[in-house]
């Protein structure tokens, strides 16, 4: 069985994800949508990965989906989106504001693992603003806050592995 990993990350949390999906999904293959161009009609299954930014999916994630749409309908799709949330509600808006209603509809999967946010990447403006933010975050788990140097990496191996087996057929049906 043939998997397409289609993914858009800005700063490498929706990579990781992809890349270890890849890893542990036999037939998957991971293509960056930032770099390439993928026609998803020869593959079985397709998972799309996009991390949130103002609550929006990555724009290449969003254009494929317009693009192939009528393929994507005919295939078993599974959607993970990297974010500080993992609250069912808000990751629920960030589905409907970036995915065609009728993918998601009928999503075989879905996967919100967590995200990651890599000062030791990020130019000082990002990173005031990625510290406030994630402070804001951490403050209502009632966590201590972050110093903004020191890279937040939050990805659950749990969640992705989950998912990797619904994808694959073995799991429950995903619960959206
Ligand atoms: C400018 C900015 C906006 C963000 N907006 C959201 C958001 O609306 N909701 C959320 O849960 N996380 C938000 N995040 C956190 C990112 O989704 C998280 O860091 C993610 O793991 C980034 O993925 P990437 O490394 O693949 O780009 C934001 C982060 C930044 C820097």
């Amino acid at each position: 069985m043939k998997i397409l990993i289609a993914y858009s990350s800005l700063h490498g949390s929706a990579a990781e994800c992809a890349r270890w999906l890849e890893k542990t999904m036999d037939g998957a293959e991971a293509v960056n949508l930032k770099e390439q161009v993928v026609d998803p009609s020869s593959y079985d299954r397709v998972i799309l990965g996009s991390s949130i930014y103002g609550g929006q999916i990555q724009k290449e994630v969003r254009d494929f989906c317009k693009r192939y749409l009528g393929i994507l309908l005919q295939k078993q799709v599974g959607v993970y989106v990297t974010c500080l949330t993992r609250e069912k509600a808000q990751i629920r808006q960030f589905l409907e504001n970036g995915f065609p209603p009728e993918l998601v509809e009928r999503l075989a999967a879905l996967c919100a693992p967590g995200g990651a946010i890599y000062f030791s990447k990020i130019n000082f403006l990002e990173r005031m603003f990625s510290k406030f933010l994630l402070n804001k975050y951490l403050k209502s788990l009632g966590m201590p806050p972050s110093d903004g140097k020191t890279d937040y990496v939050n990805l659950s191996k749990e969640i992705m592995n989950e998912f990797a087996k619904q994808m694959a057929g073995s799991g429950e049906k995903a619960e959206q």
